[in-house]
């Protein structure tokens, strides 16, 4: 047994995805359509745009997932689809996609929560162990959870403002560096020294792990206006950011007694983070995991791999079963 396919879609922001998950465990095939060079002229991510692009590349998508895995459309066993949250156009294109598709052939149905299954793309290569404490950072949300169980989430921490990854994004337009920021601003902070140009630490909000990455952002924009170098900026930027993701995610750890932090979503695949995150965790007797580098960012494996773990523990989604472009992600 174990050979369910679960067909994984996502289509919350400017990704076209999907992929085939066995329940064993094994990935049959895994595509990522980006439309980075679409939204790239307007600086960040045309909603009407993205839905549109959505809407052409969904099916040929699809045919390239079953066909890298060599599976046929009927051996399709199970559909998992992103809810929310995200672009609300967008995700009713992969949405109405997964429900005509899984209708059609008498399916089971799985909405998924697109910030739980970030975390969850850490165990597309490695065991859960609940409970785990994941720290989600994308473009649109920077998350503490702990994963209690297969579908059991609690949120511990949250941003108050811009999510982590938004505001690489936003630091890097300042610095006259291309959609998407993060990537730029790594390579660019390579050759930056983080001292140089120092910015102000965010304090902890009273009783909260929450976040905050506005202030930090308009420092970095500020320290450009007063002549500092590009790459400081970008070595101090990260460095800042940092400190702030590791003083709440090792506040949640002592109060959880977790053992491990996962490290997930988009700017999880930042080389400077991993490293500093490792070492730190390393120096506490404690381990990081991360997903795999092709499935930080957007991409529907970690979809399906949610969707196959909440449907063996008996959930389904009804056939009228809506988008939530900002659902919580305690919500399943
Ligand atoms: O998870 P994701 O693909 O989409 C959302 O759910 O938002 O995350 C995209 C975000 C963008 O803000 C992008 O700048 C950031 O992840 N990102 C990075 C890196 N690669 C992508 N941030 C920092 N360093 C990176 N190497
Ligand atoms: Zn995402």
């Amino acid at each position: 047994m174990n050979d369910l396919l679960c067909l994984g879609i996502e289509t919350s922001c400017d990704e076209t995805a999907a992929a085939v998950l066995r329940q064993d465990g094994r990935l049959l095939g895994s595509v990522v359509a980006s439309q980075i060079d679409l939204h790239e002229a307007f600086g960040g991510v045309v909603p009407e745009v993205a839905a549109r692009r959505h809407l052409e590349r969904i099916g040929p998508v699809v045919r390239e997932t079953l066909a890298q895995g060599g599976v046929r459309s009927e051996d399709v066993g199970l559909v998992a689809v992103t809810r929310g949250p995200g672009l609300a156009g967008a995700l009713m294109v992969g949405l109405s996609w997964a429900k005509a598709f899984a209708f059609a052939r008498q399916l089971p149905l799985v909405g998924v929560n697109h910030v739980v299954a970030h975390a969850h793309a850490a165990y597309l290569e490695a065991e859960p162990r609940y409970p785990d404490l994941a720290l989600v950072a994308s473009g649109g949300h920077t998350d503490l959870l702990l994963l209690a169980g297969p579908t059991g989430v609690q949120v511990l921490g949250r941003s108050r403002d811009d999510a982590a990854g938004e505001a690489f994004d936003k630091v890097a337009r300042s610095l006259g560096l291309g959609y998407p920021g993060g990537p730029a601003i790594e390579s660019l902070a390579r050759t930056g020294d983080p001292d140089r140009a120092r910015l102000p630490r965010v304090g902890l909000f009273q009783g909260s792990l929450d976040f905050s990455f506005s202030g930090l952002k308009t420092a970095a924009q500020s320290l450009r206006r007063q002549g500092a170098a590009p790459e400081d900026i970008a070595a101090a930027f990260q460095a800042a950011v940092f400190d702030q993701l590791w003083e709440r995610a090792s506040l949640a750890q002592r109060q959880t007694g977790c053992r491990r932090l996962i490290f997930a979503g988009g700017v999880s695949a930042n080389g400077y983070l991993r490293q500093r995150f490792a070492d730190a965790l390393r120096r506490e007797g404690l381990s990081l995991l991360v997903p795999p580098l092709g499935h930080t960012t957007d991409n529907a494996a970690m979809i399906a791999r949610l969707g196959l773990t909440m449907y063996e523990a008996g959930q389904r989604s009804p056939w009228d079963m809506g988008a939530e472009p900002v659902i919580h992600p305690f919500k399943p």
